[in-house]
């Protein structure tokens, strides 16, 4: 028997430390903020995404009666965008969250579902997408899912 240990590296910085690029990407998750339609949870995100092109996409968590018809922010910007620009890798996202009129002080991580997804679009456009998670506090960097989703997932174990 043996113990197998999985690394995860993030990068931990604060806004004024980011490329011009990085708080354009923040400051247009945490606007998407805005448009969420949160009205069970009240929980309100933000993601933005940058394409190859350098066309910056952007979506919020939309929800639904039925809960399980809701979408994470993440996966409606994702899908938009794959639906809309089916060419353009997917390079970076961004993702902020509001909760009682305030942005969370922890940087919001994406859920397990947003996780997969965001490992499928790696895949098919064979490159790593970096994620930017926004915080009060702190903003995480992460490089590609791999640092967030160990042991995934993927077509290739199907063949
Ligand atoms: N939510 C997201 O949009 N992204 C996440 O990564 C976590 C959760 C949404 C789903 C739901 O509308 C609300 O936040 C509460 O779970």
């Amino acid at each position: 028997m043996e113990e197998l240990t999985l690394k995860s590296t993030i990068i931990v910085a604060q806004y004024d430390e980011l490329s011009q690029e990085d708080k354009e990407l923040i400051d247009a998750a945490k606007k998407m903020t805005e448009n969420s339609y949160a009205p069970y949870s009240k929980f309100k995100v933000g993601a933005a995404i940058r394409l190859a092109n350098g066309l910056i996409v952007t979506g919020s968590n939309q929800e639904n009666a039925a809960y399980p018809s809701g979408l994470c922010a993440e996966r409606t910007t994702l899908f938009f965008a794959n639906s809309q620009y089916p060419n353009q890798a997917v390079t970076d996202l961004a993702i902020a969250a509001q909760t009682n009129h305030s942005f969370t002080d922890s940087p919001c991580p994406p859920c397990g579902a947003c996780r997969q997804v965001i490992k499928e679009t790696e895949d098919r456009y064979h490159q790593p997408m970096r994620i930017l998670l926004y915080g009060k506090k702190a903003i995480y960097i992460i490089k590609g899912i791999k640092d967030l989703l160990p042991l995934q997932f993927n077509a290739s174990f199907m063949e």
